[in-house]
């Protein structure tokens, strides 16, 4: 690993909170910042989840079991708990939120399932913004940091909307807090990833096969052959993901900066993806419209 400007008091056990610690990437990143000593609080919807990380062994890699973001009643349980916990560990506030959890689905937005729709608006941006509300306080007494584990840019991408509005909306929410929490010189970070080869990316084939049985014949000739031609351009993608260990790094290394950068770029065609969102929007549009039309 490449040497960095070292806060002064890294890691020394400081505090970290990772949502979505059950698999890919918040379970790597959860993983990575308990062995180079962070205090790591991973949050998990499912005790098994927590059993697992416990099996682990590392006094200090703490399993926080209910967290789903869906569910706002779960936040005061988990502050108390961070905040007992720290408190014994001789610690008065939290380094770090990283906002990883998240899931997503694949469709068009005209057969778009509104139940998933809410349930990632509500865990991506509502769970996130009370997550930050409700950290803040412990997050302001040692300068903290805020990281969001994204999409590499803000483009528009057909069939991932679920996925990439929250990506937009997280953009938004994570570029102003920036603005807003300058005051207090608490930094948010963006980790922008590209395709990182987990879970989620390897259950989208299976799930877009399922989705499109259950479209009627009349979906089915609006949608169907664009769809399988989009997955089977996506083998290629795939194939070329990036392992979530990667992204663990990255956050790592965005925690123990001095000067942070504002955003990241990591995992497979992040950089080219992030190059689009650098040109013009009209003609970014007209691309796309012109690569997508059948
Ligand atoms: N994989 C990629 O290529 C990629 C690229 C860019 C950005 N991302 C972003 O990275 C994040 C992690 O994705 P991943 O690829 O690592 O997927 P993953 O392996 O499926 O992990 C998703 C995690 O989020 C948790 N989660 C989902 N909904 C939740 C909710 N309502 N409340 C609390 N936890 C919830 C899951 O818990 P359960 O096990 O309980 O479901 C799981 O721990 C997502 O936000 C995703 O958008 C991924």
């Amino acid at each position: 690993m490449k040497s960095f400007r070292l806060k002064q008091s890294f890691p020394d056990r400081e505090g970290v909170l990772v949502t979505g610690c059950s698999s890919g990437i918040g379970r790597a990143t959860a993983l990575y910042l308990a062995q180079q000593g962070f205090t790591v609080f991973a949050t998990v919807r499912k005790e098994s989840d927590a059993e697992e990380l416990r099996a682990i062994g590392a006094s200090n890699l703490i399993p926080i079991c209910p967290l789903d973001l869906t569910q706002l009643d779960d936040i005061p349980d988990v502050v108390a708990t961070v905040t007992e916990t720290l408190a014994h560990r001789g610690k008065s506030g939290l380094y770090a939120l990283v906002n990883n959890a998240g899931g997503g689905t694949v469709a068009p937005i005209e057969l778009m399932d509104l139940a998933h729709f809410r349930t990632e608006l509500e865990t991506r941006v509502l769970g996130a913004v009370a997550l930050v509300q409700a950290f803040l306080p412990l997050i302001r007494r040692v300068q903290g940091r805020i990281v969001w584990i994204v999409t590499p840019a803000t483009i528009p991408t057909p069939y991932v909307t679920s996925i990439h509005a929250c990506d937009f909306a997280v953009n938004c929410i994570a570029r102003t807090l920036e603005i807003e929490l300058a005051s207090w010189k608490i930094r948010n970070i963006m980790i922008r990833c590209g395709g990182i080869d987990t879970r989620a990316a390897r259950q989208t084939n299976a799930r877009i096969e399922a989705w499109l049985e259950t479209l009627s014949p009349d979906q089915a000739a609006l949608y169907s052959s664009a769809l399988h031609n989009w997955k089977d351009e996506m083998k290629r993608f795939d194939a070329n993901r990036t392992s979530p260990e990667r992204v663990a790094e990255t956050v790592f290394n965005a925690l123990i900066a001095r000067k942070p950068k504002h955003r990241y770029m990591v995992g497979h065609m992040a950089r080219f993806a992030n190059l689009l969102e650098l040109l013009p929007q009209t003609w970014v549009d007209a691309v796309l419209v012109r690569r997508f039309r059948r």
